[in-house]
């Protein structure tokens, strides 16, 4: 069987069982995203990565791939449509790219800047959330989560711990930490786990490695979110 679909009138192979969102990824089309690990399993939440699948509106990172597709991807409609999810993300949140150490290797910064947004274009929430920073190593900063799942997953399937969960509905969801005093330094959370460094945004922080390397060198600084041929690498590589 000839494994092959056609993404924006390129084809690409893919391998039986993968989605839309993989089979891109190893091809090395850029789909944008957030909620997608390529080490995690597909959560399709963020809707960052809606795809015309044959005329149908469909999460990139939750469909299968099959032979044949036609998918669009990087059109001005998707993209105009991805550009007000994250314009809704970056002022429903603290995003504010200057005064946050995750500049430069944000993953929610990088995709506004890959979709042409340089300002909010909406107005600003400005949340008042706490702040944990009682973990000897880790900070969570409540007010930069998009709620994209990811630590949660990453928490449960690569570290084995079940850290994070998601309580509250709606605009009072909220990320709830496993521990009785529902406080990080109580929690089983260590800085090695998986599910700090996924975290794309800085909501989930590693300290005292604040502006080790400069703004300017940073990965996403030196390397363009939809670079050919890195359209995951950027997951998996070094952001601190
Ligand atoms: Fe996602 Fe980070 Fe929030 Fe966890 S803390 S849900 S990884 S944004
Ligand atoms: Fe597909 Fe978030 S990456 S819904």
């Amino acid at each position: 069987m000839n494994n092959t679909l056609c993404i924006d009138s390129q084809d690409i192979s893919f391998e039986s069982g993968q989605s839309i969102m993989q089979a891109a990824c190893a091809a090395g089309v850029f789909i944008p995203h957030l909620c997608f690990h390529p080490d995690i399993s597909p959560h399709g939440s963020c809707r960052l990565c809606m795809v015309q699948v044959d005329g149908r509106l469909l999460p990139a990172c939750t469909t299968p791939a099959m032979a044949g597709q036609k998918i669009e991807n990087n059109t001005d409609s998707l993209n105009a449509q991805r550009r007000l999810v994250t314009q809704m993300l970056f002022v429903e949140g603290d995003h504010i790219c200057p005064g946050c150490e995750k500049t430069g290797n944000c993953q929610l910064q990088a995709v506004a800047y890959f979709l042409g947004l340089l300002e909010p274009g909406l107005p600003q929430m400005y949340p008042t959330r706490n702040i944990d920073a009682s973990h000897a190593d880790v900070l969570l900063d409540f007010n930069r989560c998009i709620l994209c799942e990811l630590c949660v997953r990453a928490s449960r399937e690569m570290d084995g711990k079940n850290v994070f969960a998601i309580g509250g509905r709606g605009q009072h969801a909220h990320i709830v930490i496993n521990a009785t005093s529902g406080r990080l330094k109580d929690s089983a959370l260590s800085i090695e786990d998986r599910a700090v460094d996924v975290c794309p945004v800085g909501a989930l922080m590693k300290k005292h490695q604040a502006y080790q390397k400069p703004i300017g060198q940073r990965f996403y600084d030196q390397n363009p979110i939809d670079q050919k041929g890195d359209a995951n690498s950027h997951q998996r590589g070094e952001k601190t």
